[in-house]
Formats: structure tokens, C-alpha cells, sequence
């Protein structure tokens, strides 16, 4: 289990356990977090679970395969060095704590 914090555009935050097993799309839209969709329910075709992982979590979320790496070109918001696909990353103890930040729509 992982405790996933997102921190919103607003400036708020939402944190929850995530089990083992889940990804962090799923972890998203089981608790509510605005603006990551799911569309496509993880099957990287839709790049609606776009979020930025915080620094200090870059390197324990592991490198993206050339799908996500081609699907993070169509994100609605502006894509950066820590833009990754929620979707692809998989709750587990090694992400106990990890920070996400998610887009701006509105930028
Ligand atoms: S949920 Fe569609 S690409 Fe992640």
C-alpha cells in the first residue's frame, strides 16, 4: 500500500492509501481527485490521467515505455521533464509517501 498525495491546482490536497496492485489513475478516480479523467481506464489511449510527479519522486516512479512517452505528447496541459501517465504507474510500498501534482486545465 502507498500513501499518494495529490495537490491540486487550487493548492489543496487530497491524500489516500492506495493498495498494491492499483494504478495511480485508479487511485485517483477511487478518491475523487479532479482532473484526472481515466478515459480510456488505463489502456494508454487517452492521456487523461496526465500528472507531474514531484521531484523527489522522479526516479523511484521508473522510466516510461515509448507508448507512454508518445501518448504524453497529446496531454491537454503542457508536458515537462516530470509528466508521466498515471495510468502506468502501479501503487506498491516503495511509493509509500509519494507526491503528485496535478495539471492546471485552466493553464
Ligand atoms: S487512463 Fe488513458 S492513458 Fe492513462
Amino acid at each position: 500500500m502507498a500513501k499518494v498525495t495529490w495537490q491540486l491546482p487550487d493548492g489543496s490536497e487530497i491524500s489516500a492509501d492506495v493498495a498494491d496492485g492499483l494504478n495511480l489513475m485508479e487511485g485517483a478516480v477511487a478518491n475523487n481527485v479532479p482532473h484526472v479523467i481515466g478515459e480510456c481506464g488505463g489502456c494508454l489511449s487517452c492521456a487523461t490521467c496526465h500528472i507531474y510527479v514531484h521531484d523527489d519522486w522522479r526516479a523511484k516512479t521508473g522510466d516510461m515505455d515509448d507508448m507512454e512517452d508518445a501518448m504524453l505528447d497529446a496531454t491537454e496541459a503542457d508536458r515537462t521533464d516530470n509528466s508521466r501517465l498515471s495510468c502506468q504507474i502501479t501503487a506498491s510500498a516503495d511509493l509509500d509517501g509519494l507526491v503528485l501534482i496535478v495539471p492546471d486545465p485552466d493553464a
